[in-house]
């Protein structure tokens, strides 16, 4: 099994479950003409966040990494009537070409972007007392995965749901001599969440963006 494969199982599932998503194709060629990154979640990873978002009936949901806001037009579809994702992006470039997709989109009324390092957002948010946030999709830096992980506890409640990007690399999470910056921060939030209690799981994904995965965890 290879990448190929699972990129065509991912192709099959998009065409088997729902028709063909125009809107959704044109933001990952404006993100692409734009020089961004496409590091984007997949089309089945994004339809899944959409769901967990109308599952949990979330209202107010938060994002760290907008990136070009694919992933944040999926939850936002997903959103109870009312509802608004607050999405956090560091570079102003992506900033930039996210604010058109979402009005291309058809969506920026229900979201807010905010520009600046996703710590530093966080910590704005909770001075505001911006929470708490129903759902919150961590998908930013790794390395700074355990100071997103403690600011959404505390930008959260009872309930709240948290989802971590990007666990797996490929397997390099579990390998006992990796020293990447990226892995040690996902590892140091694990175990953060492991101490805080709260019941938390991981889930490994191949797809068109290869061997990777999800944690969730619940807030207490
Ligand atoms: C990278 C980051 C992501 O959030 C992702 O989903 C895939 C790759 C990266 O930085 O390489
Ligand atoms: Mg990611």
């Amino acid at each position: 099994m290879d990448k190929a494969t699972w990129a065509g199982v991912d192709a099959y599932f998009n065409r088997a479950l729902a028709p063909p998503d125009p809107a959704m194709d044109a933001v990952l060629a404006a993100n692409a003409a734009a020089g961004l990154p496409g590091i984007d979640v997949s089309e089945a990873q994004g339809r899944f966040l959409g769901l967990l978002v109308r599952a949990t009936g979330a209202r107010r949901v938060l994002e760290v990494g907008t990136l070009g806001g694919y992933s944040t037009i999926w939850m936002a579809r997903g959103l109870a009537p009312g509802g608004r994702v607050v999405t956090v992006e560091r570079e102003a470039r992506h900033a930039e070409v996210a604010r058109a997709n979402f009005v291309r989109a058809g969506v920026a009324d229900r979201i807010e972007l905010r520009v600046g390092a996703g710590l530093a957002v966080m910590e704005a948010l909770a001075a505001e007392e911006a929470g708490p946030f129903d759902l919150i999709f961590i998908d930013a830096d790794k390395p700074n995965n355990p100071g997103y992980w403690d600011r959404a506890v505390r930008l959260g409640r009872k309930g709240t749901v948290v989802i971590v990007d990007n666990v797996v690399r490929d397997g390099r999470i579990a390998e006992a001599r990796n020293a990447d910056p990226d892995v040690a921060g996902t590892r140091t939030m694990f175990a953060a969440m492991r101490a805080a209690g709260v019941g938390a799981s991981a889930l490994q994904t191949v797809g068109s963006k290869g061997w990777d995965g999800f944690a969730m965890a619940v807030l207490d």
